[in-house]
């Protein structure tokens, strides 16, 4: 297809129309600017001002080398979650077991519905309270609270209203797919930084940020897919690296604070302008609670409040009476308590089998999965690990860039008869 035009807005209307017709499509690579300069007898400046302002629309990305790539937003693509229909045992969902999530309607009857209106307070005084006193002793300075529609719905707002398409994001590598998503949906690059059995590596964040990052993700603890939790030193280190970087916005995604066993250590420097702290309700009190917390400087708590204005501006305060209900109830730790123990019962049972049939799995780890790493295509182990009947999701889906081969294994349901089995199972997999 011919791309034309004179000026870099013609050009711009050129690319977009042949985008949106698919007659461009994903991944396809436009023309160097030189070539095209030529080829339409134009300056190059006319065509790179096109391509950036593609790039700024989200409808094309840069890759280095590679040049400038078609991007499609309307890719469907995979998700969290449990496989309707699947004949196969399914331990690649994430999800937490349902035996330990709290018990709504009794929440709902200790805390009787009283309807709210337009312009009332955004958060629930007692949820408010909570959520202070929980974040206050991780917070780098005076703090403000807003509450979004989930962890993920947090960072997606956060990202947006700090970045334009284009911008690059520091995120783990491999990364929970959901951010991933969240980044791609509104054309942020993501670059990925390695991780070890103590979280993300000091010196690639520092090569992303140098590279120019403008925000950073990070998982302080239970890190999707590998387990893995920030350890004080490496913490540390994270915080030196970002202290140079100061108006970096730094997005700490908590998810699993309420269930970790893993101690909290902060990343965030005193000096930093931009960070928010986001803590999700979903493992502990489940995934259809839809609510996080979140603790950020004003600056960016006055951004994110802009935008939940586009939605409803507020999460339901039905919902904010569940969760106030639940967390402040003394059944509640007890309930935490029990579920952290049996996760990680069942993970040391899983752990115990893999060990004895000589896997290499990622110690250490806290979550509601467990990591494999391994050295061939993941691909093909998975696959034959379906046809003895599991579902586990492959490494190779949650890589931000380059290779990466390992099997996450959600842990939160498995017994231990499934336990023996599946390591005899990986075992002849690999083999
Ligand atoms: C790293 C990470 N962040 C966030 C979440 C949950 O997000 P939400 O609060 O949107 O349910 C998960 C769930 O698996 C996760 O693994």
């Amino acid at each position: 297809m011919a791309i034309h035009g004179k000026t870099a807005a013609e050009i711009f209307d050129c690319v977009r129309a042949l985008a949106q017709s698919q007659q461009l499509r994903s991944g396809d690579s436009l023309p160097p600017v030189r070539d095209l300069a030529v080829q339409l007898g134009i300056s190059r400046n006319t065509v790179a001002a096109a391509y950036r302002r593609l790039v700024v629309a989200g409808i094309a990305t840069t890759h280095g080398r590679l040049g400038t790539i078609i991007r499609n937003q309307y890719e469907s693509s995979d998700q969290e979650g449990a496989q309707a229909d699947s004949p196969l045992t399914d331990l690649a969902s994430g999800n937490p077991n349902a035996t330990w999530l709290p018990d709504i309607a009794a929440a709902l009857q200790r805390k009787p519905y009283t309807p709210r209106l337009y312009g009332e307070p955004t958060v629930n005084a007692g949820l408010h309270r909570y959520i202070q006193q929980w974040m206050q002793p991780d917070c780098p300075a005076k703090f403000d609270i807003d509450l979004t529609h989930g962890a993920v719905d947090a960072i997606e707002r956060l990202l947006n209203a700090y970045l334009v398409a284009g911008d690059k994001v520091a995120v783990e590598n491999p990364c929970f797919l959901s951010s991933l998503h969240s980044l791609g949906a509104v054309g942020l690059q993501a670059t990925g930084v390695s991780v070890d059995d103590e979280g993300m590596l000091a010196n690639e964040l520092e090569e992303a940020l140098r590279k120019g990052a403008r925000a950073v993700l990070l998982t302080p603890r239970a890190h999707n897919p590998t387990g893995c939790s920030l350890s004080k030193k490496r913490a540390k280190e994270l915080s030196q690296v970002l202290a140079q970087y100061p108006n970096v916005l730094i997005i700490v995604d908590d998810h699993f604070a309420l269930l970790s066993t893993a101690h909290y250590y902060s990343v965030i420097p005193e000096t930093a302008t931009r960070w928010a702290l986001v803590r999700s309700f979903s493992k502990a009190l489940g995934p259809d609670i839809r609510v996080a917390a979140v603790a950020s400087d004003s600056a960016t708590s006055k951004e994110l409040r802009l935008r939940l204005a586009s939605g409803t501006s507020w999460v339901s305060h039905l919902l904010q009476d569940v969760v106030e209900s639940i967390v402040t109830h003394p059944s509640t730790t007890a309930l935490i308590e029990q579920a952290k123990q049996d996760y990680q019962q069942r993970r040391q049972t899983l752990e115990q089998g893999l060990q004895k049939h000589g896997i290499a799995f990622q110690t250490n780890s806290d979550g509601l999965n467990l990591w494999l790493p391994l050295q061939g295509d993941d691909q093909a182990i998975a696959l034959a690990l379906a046809r003895r009947g599991w579902l586990v999701r492959q490494g190779s889906s949650l890589a931000v860039e380059g290779e990466i081969n390992g099997l996450r294994i959600t842990i939160s349901d498995i017994s231990p008869e499934q336990c023996e089995q599946l390591a005899q199972d990986i075992k002849r997999s690999v083999g």
